[in-house]
């Protein structure tokens, strides 16, 4: 319970944030007769709103970023001792951990040697968009430019971003978009495009980025950018034989692979640091935030290989032959010195490790769930990267209505268990449940979500 003082301090927070404050992603005429939730409090899985009603988080801060858990004083410590000896300088000079954690980080990427830092996960993908465009400048006269994206992925929410966004809803009314961006079709085998299953369906919808490469010309693409596993689109792990094909594809074509691991990095999908590392791909541009600092601090880097950097200062005398960028915020320390502690308490907890373990509890879960509840046609993840997709029928695959599976994360949200659910993604198909709980979570915790959402399914749906 909160003293009488918070509480009286709460009631002007909640009436300054109704009356004050422009929340992402929210229809706000809820608002006028409804209360914003407040988070107010957070301790390893669990946060606690305006009501003090405890609540377990099982999609670490709502969008899959808060990977190392709530309350951690040792990087809080870590970033006020740096805000106290250096808080800033531009990224024209270096920083202590800006250095210390690019060399971390790389000691993870093998392949990979340089990190530009930014502050979201939309900047971090415009760098590498930049980069393309310049290299295409630099070498192919500007021909070379066009940048490949996929149907449900997501890469930001500017501009650029959206020109290479594949969820036709959150795109919708906000063009025109930047040209030179051209959709391949996605490789969800649950929504197949072709019939074929298992590797053969993985290599053809592999082959579907070569038809529109061709058809585009290869001398005009010079990017292809995927994520890893789809999240926002519908959590799509990427059927066998898909990933060593696209990488057969790029080098043929000499295009360069963009890796978005903006939600897959830093752990999330266990064993590895990075979801395309689970699939043996050698990307030219890595792009991360969200789980880079956990929340702790704003960071996002843009990692690309010794090739690609090299091409950024061959003409010493040419003064437009470097990459003229600028990230304000990217020189921001609290970032890389969030960044290291992060990483260290991955290392020294072994959450790589329990993220394999729980998450593939946690699918052995879902699945059982599939078994007793019809709603659920398709269960899909990797590590503690997981979703349900709900369709009224089986047979037919009709998803269910977006307001009943967004019922069931109401009723969730109700028992005190935080889940998502896909939202203004993908026209008629915002019917995948979502869940991506904190690299800490434990059996207990995992158990908890499963017969909340449980209850829930018996509920919306009998
Ligand atoms: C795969 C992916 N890329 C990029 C972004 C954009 O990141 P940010 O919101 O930090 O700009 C997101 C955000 O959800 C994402 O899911």
């Amino acid at each position: 319970m909160m003293d009488g003082n918070l509480q009286n301090d709460i009631e002007k927070i909640v009436a300054a944030d109704r009356a004050h404050v422009w929340h992402h992603l929210m229809q706000h005429k809820s608002l006028e007769t409804g209360e914003p939730r407040i988070i107010v409090e957070g301790r390893g899985m669990r946060v606690w709103d305006q009501h003090g009603k405890e609540h377990l988080d099982a999609v670490s801060g709502g969008v899959w970023t808060v990977n190392v858990g709530y309350g951690r004083e040792r990087i809080a410590n870590a970033v006020r001792d740096q805000l106290i000896k250096l808080n800033y300088f531009a990224g024209s000079a270096g920083s202590v951990p800006g250095a210390q954690f690019s060399e971390k980080l790389i000691s993870k990427m093998p392949g990979m040697s340089r990190v530009y830092y930014t502050n979201s996960g939309s900047e971090a993908n415009e760098k590498a968009f930049k980069m393309v465009r310049q290299i295409a400048h630099k070498r192919y006269g500007g021909k070379k430019h066009k940048i490949l994206y996929r149907d449900r992925d997501y890469h930001g929410s500017t501009i650029g971003a959206m020109s290479c966004g594949g969820q036709d809803e959150r795109n919708a009314q906000y063009g025109p978009f930047a040209p030179g961006f051209v959709r391949v079709p996605h490789c969800l085998e649950y929504r197949a495009q072709w019939d074929l299953s298992g590797e053969d369906y993985g290599q053809r919808a592999a082959d579907a980025i070569e038809e529109v490469i061709l058809a585009e010309g290869p001398d005009t693409v010079g990017a292809l950018c995927l994520e890893p596993v789809t999240a926002g689109g519908g959590v799509i792990t990427p059927p066998e034989g898909y990933w060593p094909r696209v990488q057969e594809i790029c080098r043929k074509y000499d295009i360069l692979l963009h890796i978005d691991e903006v939600v897959c990095g830093v752990g999330r999908t266990g064993t590895h640091w990075f979801g395309y590392q689970h699939y043996g791909i050698e990307p030219d541009f890595v792009t991360m935030a969200k789980g880079v600092a956990s929340g702790y601090a704003a960071i996002a880097c843009c990692v690309t290989n010794e090739r690609v950097f090299d091409m950024f200062k061959e003409d010493i005398t040419d003064p437009l032959d470097y990459f003229r960028d600028i990230s304000t915020f990217g020189g921001c320390t609290a970032g890389p010195a969030a960044a290291l502690e992060n990483m260290a308490i991955i290392e020294e907890e072994g959450l790589l490790e329990n993220t394999t373990v729980m998450g593939d509890y946690m699918l052995d879960q879902l699945s059982a769930l599939k078994d007793k509840h019809k709603v659920i046609g398709d269960v899909r993840g990797k590590g503690l990267f997981l979703g349900a997709e709900l369709v009224a029928d089986r047979t037919s695959k009709e998803p269910v209505p977006e307001k009943q599976a967004q019922a069931v994360a109401a009723d969730c949200m109700a028992q005190g268990v935080v889940i998502g659910v896909t939202n203004r993604s993908i026209p008629g198909f915002n019917n995948t449940l979502c869940y991506s709980p904190a690299l800490i979570a434990t059996r207990d915790d995992i158990d908890q979500i499963i017969e909340a959402t449980d209850r829930a399914l018996t509920k919306v749906f009998g």
